[in-house]
């Protein structure tokens, strides 16, 4: 069959990709209050027109599928583009495959197909079965990014893992003093909290507690809700999430008076721990509300292994995998996620101020790498400034 005219590298059409790019565009909007969920998009067409559209809007409510099939009267005939593969099994809602069977639509086009074991090419095979034509792979690059987060957690147990840093403009997170109170500006800082509160968790390691003794809260007007009916805070963009404040220590414990141990029962503060702290001194901590969960292993890169494969379980203290873990230092921490290969995004703000010395420490600890050929090769995704402070967000 002949290419279309302007279709992509694997044959799939101009439209299709436009209509893809849009049902994508949708999808975004959903991130950071689907998750566990990935966040899908559905764009209904019929006749070169859109007659119907929606997105995955919180977790637990409503496909795609079914807000794009509820926004039109009639979908027979129409093609489907939908970000991620139709479901086939009963999870919280019913199998979007039957659904969009049920409205009689012609053709599905989708972006990613869906790796999650109970989907897994389920969605496609029912449809087909059907009679309705099934393409894959449209805009796949982009879909994939949209993604990454959903399918890391699918395909390994472990969340996409966001480090954090502010850092001088020769590459300094703190002074030789450990001060790095402020280094970036308030308008930096304000896209900091509006990253926590697209994040499940927040973690710092002990020498950060020490040095800045930090809330690590959402510090933004629409996320400073007021409190739940059980006392907790609901500070992340999804109720059903509320962000939690996760330190992670191999020896010394937080100071029972610092401000994450005293405001542990409003908002959710667990704790990586070493193999080595007592159990008194866990109770000490559990009494005050802090979760604690203990690492079998003190090795720094083993922890970071062990304590993600936790997290992205349901069987940490939320009862909900977690998707997205922003680390935010300090370098001892940050670097036992580099060593671990698992940073997989970086969100570097810059200040236009330098720091100097030798002694002043870099955004990434121990152990480092010994030859350029072993660094982890990341692909630039955005730059944004923030009047005299800049953003670079770098991927795998
Ligand atoms: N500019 C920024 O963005 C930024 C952000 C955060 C912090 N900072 C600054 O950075 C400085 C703190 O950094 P830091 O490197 O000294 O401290 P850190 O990374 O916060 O904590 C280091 C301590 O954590 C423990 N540790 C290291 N790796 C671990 C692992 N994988 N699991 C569990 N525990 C682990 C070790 O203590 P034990 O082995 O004794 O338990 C280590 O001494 C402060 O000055 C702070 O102000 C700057």
């Amino acid at each position: 069959m002949p290419k279309h005219r302007d279709a992509d590298a694997d044959g799939h059409s101009a439209d299709d990709i436009r209509w893809m790019t849009e049902a994508l565009e949708l999808a975004s909007h959903g991130r950071g209050k689907v998750e566990p969920n990935p966040p899908v998009g559905c764009v209904l067409v019929r006749d070169s027109v859109c007659i119907g559209k929606g997105f995955h809007q919180r977790f637990g409510g409503p496909h795609a599928e079914v807000e794009a099939l509820s926004d039109c009267a009639d979908a027979a005939g129409a093609t489907a583009y939908v970000t991620l593969e139709p479901c086939c099994h009963h999870g919280k809602t019913p199998p979007c495959a039957d659904a969009l069977i049920r409205a009689g639509v012609a053709r599905v086009i989708v972006s990613v197909v869906d790796p999650f074991e109970q989907v897994d090419g389920g969605g496609i095979k029912r449809l087909r079965a059907a009679g309705i034509e099934v393409i894959t792979g449209v805009a796949k690059q982009a879909g994939e990014e949209l993604l990454a987060a959903y399918l890391k957690r699918v395909r390994t147990g472990m969340p996409w893992v966001i480090a954090k840093w502010a850092m001088s403009l020769d590459g300094r997170i703190a002074t030789k003093t450990g001060e790095s109170k402020w280094i970036t500006g308030p308008a930096a800082r304000n896209a900091v909290h509006e990253l926590r509160a697209s994040a499940d968790a927040i973690a710092v390691c002990m020498g950060s507690v020490v040095a800045d003794n930090p809330l690590l809260t959402v510090r933004l007007p629409e996320f400073v809700r007021a409190q739940t009916d059980d006392g907790k805070t609901t500070n992340s963009a999804s109720e059903s999430r509320p962000l939690v404040r996760l330190v992670y220590s191999r020896r010394r414990l937080p100071d029972l008076n610092s401000q994450l141990v005293q405001t542990a029962s409003e908002t959710p503060t667990w704790l990586v721990a070493g193999p080595e702290i007592s159990n008194a001194d866990l109770a000490k901590l559990a009494d005050h509300d802090v979760e604690t969960w203990q690492c079998e292993s003190a090795d720094p890169v083993e922890m970071i292994r062990q304590s993600l494969l936790w997290l992205g379980s349901n069987d940490n203290p939320r009862g909900l995998a977690m998707t997205h873990l922003m680390v935010e230092g300090g370098s001892q921490l940050l670097g036992s996620f580099a060593a671990a290969g698992q940073i997989d995004e970086v969100h570097a703000f810059i200040a236009g101020k330098c720091i100097g010395g030798s002694l002043a420490p870099g955004p990434l600890g121990d152990p480092g790498i010994e030859n350029l050929a072993d660094a982890t090769p990341l692909r630039i995704s955005r730059m944004d400034s923030f009047n005299n402070d800049v953003r670079l967000i770098y991927r795998r």
